[in-house]
């Protein structure tokens, strides 16, 4: 089965049909193991859940949620940190159970760090997998931080990241000597582990890598070019992202 491709009427739209997908998961499998994603594009996805849960009584008790990565050499409690950031936009305003909450370390000495990305790949591995695995794109074409060459077996580890995802965290660090070098992140082999994955694109900016991870030979130069060896993968776009296809 390839890829699906969803080009919505517009991102909230495109949402709201990724929200529907969680929502009815969780309530047929409260249970459920959620990868869950950063940056900009699924800050409305975090918010309409939390909508859910207060006005539809959408339950995350029983949910386990992993992270896709985690920037190194920043404490966990820093603004920019994932950790910060899952907890301000969705964790504090659910009732997940903190104890089931994943991300990987933000400031793992160098002798720890295989045993630290073992640990994380193992554990997904413990809880019978990832049910939904919600993933951005960047635009070097990663999924995570699986920066170009990253091959589609790779699992949990320390990334360098690549210069043009540095320059695209600069305003949030306020220069480009504060945003970290080097992230943990799951591994492509760990995302197309997922039993079902939703990547979500919005924006004219997205349109041409959102194209080449699409239609050009499948590389791990891109990353996200791997999802169309997957079984059960969406691409949900708005037009301008899926403006060039
Ligand atoms: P963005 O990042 O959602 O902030 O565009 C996507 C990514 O880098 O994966």
């Amino acid at each position: 089965m390839s890829v699906q491709i969803h080009t919505h009427a517009d991102r909230g739209a495109a949402i709201k049909a990724v929200a529907q997908e969680i929502a009815s998961l969780v309530r047929t499998k409260p249970n459920a193991v959620l990868g869950l994603a950063t940056g900009a594009t699924p800050i409305p996805l975090y918010q309409e859940l939390v909508r859910m849960h207060r006005e539809e009584g959408l339950s995350f008790a029983q949910v386990t949620s992993f992270n896709l990565d985690e920037y190194q050499g920043i404490p966990r409690e820093h603004a920019e940190s994932y950790w910060t950031f899952m907890h301000q936009i969705f964790f504090d305003h659910i009732d997940i159970d903190p104890s089931r909450i994943n991300l990987p370390g933000s400031q793992v000495p160098v002798d720890d760090m295989t045993a630290h990305c073992a640990t994380y790949e193992a554990k997904i591995v413990a809880t019978g997998g990832i049910d939904y695995q919600i993933l951005g794109i960047g635009r070097t074409g990663h999924i995570g931080f699986n920066e170009p060459g990253s091959p589609a077996d790779c699992i949990t580890r320390e990334i360098h990241l690549d210069e043009i995802t540095r320059q695209d965290a600069v305003p949030a660090f306020g220069g480009i000597d504060q945003v970290p070098t080097s992230a943990i992140t799951m591994g492509c082999g760990t995302i197309l582990a997922a039993k079902k994955i939703a990547l979500m694109a919005f924006g004219e900016k997205k349109a041409d890598i959102v194209r080449k991870a699409l239609q050009e030979p499948i590389t791990d130069l891109i990353s996200a070019s791997f999802l169309r060896n997957h079984p059960n993968a969406a691409f949900h776009l708005d037009p301008e992202a899926a403006s060039v296809l």
